[in-house]
């Protein structure tokens, strides 16, 4: 009975110094999560992954919506800062602007975990990781593809994402830079279409009605893709046949458009980054290191093989 009582004692003293030591469990964490907005399919599976994998772990999830604006995304962090969390997650809507409320956050110690999107800032500590797949690389992997398809040769129209975003600067650069030892391939036109199905129809009508020639349709996300295959069959034209049409994130829609024969190929950007970053944020909170970026491996779809893998699409 007595060895019984050490026992407990010593079970009890362990997980009070685990506690002084900095060892918060997951479920006595509050964090705060600056979210862009519901753009596009993708990023609504990045919200439902970070609040799915919150509740597992019994976090306590202050989310806010900033309706793409990086002043209400500033707001917000100055909100969880004043209500003292545990930690913030950031999904930054653009690249600049940060360096004012992330010194906050870092003067009240409380660490900032950045979601998918990069910023551009003088000093890194301001954030404590970047949980992002490896952005310049989608763009190199769908102008890689598109080469190949195109023969070397062809007029390629690029549907970017958010001026100043991370996605539609590294996107651009990798396909860029992919693109370049074919001097036969030149982007005709370039034109925002801001991550979104509507904006991306809306420019793909403006690029069909000013009479160039288009081969192929580059697009960073497949929402504007799915806008523009629209318009495309709005034109009379055959998306996927008449302009090869390439894209990134690989969601179910692209899926389906695959399906239909009206996308050819899709990049997969993995938006279930909630394990991920609440692996990090515990490991954060328990005063150990993570590294400064945490990236996963992704992949390419290509038409040929969407019937077979549609159904095993978890976003
Ligand atoms: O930052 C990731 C990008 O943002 C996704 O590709 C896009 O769909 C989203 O809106």
């Amino acid at each position: 009975m007595v060895a019984m009582n050490w026992r407990v004692w010593f079970v009890l003293a362990v997980g009070l110094v685990a506690t002084i030591s900095g060892g918060a469990r997951a479920k006595d964490l509050v964090v705060g999560f600056s979210q862009i907005g519901a753009e596009s399919e993708w990023r609504t599976a990045e919200s439902e992954s970070i609040r799915g994998e919150a509740a597992k772990r019994g976090v306590t999830l202050k989310f806010a919506d900033a309706q793409q604006k990086q002043e209400n995304q500033i707001r917000a962090v100055r909100a969880f800062i004043a209500q003292g969390v545990d930690a913030i997650i950031v999904a930054p809507v653009v690249e600049t602007g940060w360096e004012p409320v992330l010194r906050e956050a870092k003067a009240a110690g409380i660490p900032v975990v950045l979601a998918d999107r990069a910023v551009d800032v003088s000093d890194p500590s301001l954030y404590a990781t970047l949980v992002s797949p490896d952005v310049v690389e989608e763009g190199r992997m769908a102008g890689r593809w598109l080469a190949k398809r195109l023969d070397g040769k062809g007029s390629i129209v690029e549907l970017a994402g958010t001026p100043g975003s991370s996605p539609a600067i590294d996107r651009g650069k990798g396909f860029r830079e992919a693109i370049a030892e074919y001097p036969g391939l030149k982007i005709v036109k370039s034109q925002t279409g801001d991550f979104t199905r509507s904006k991306g129809k809306e420019v793909m009508e403006a690029f069909l009605k000013s009479g160039q020639k288009i081969d192929a349709l580059y697009a960073h996300n497949d929402d504007m893709a799915i806008g523009a295959i629209q318009a495309i069959e709005d034109a009379g034209k055959k998306p996927g046949v008449d302009i090869v049409v390439v894209s990134i994130d690989a969601v179910k829609g692209a899926f389906e458009a695959m399906v239909a024969g009206k996308l050819n190929c899709t990049v997969e950007c993995n938006p279930l980054l909630g394990p991920a970053i609440f692996d990090a944020i515990e490991t954060i909170v328990a005063g150990k290191p993570v590294a400064k970026k945490i990236s996963m491996k992704e992949r390419l779809f290509e038409q040929g093989e969407a019937r077979e893998l549609i159904g095993n699409r978890k976003y």
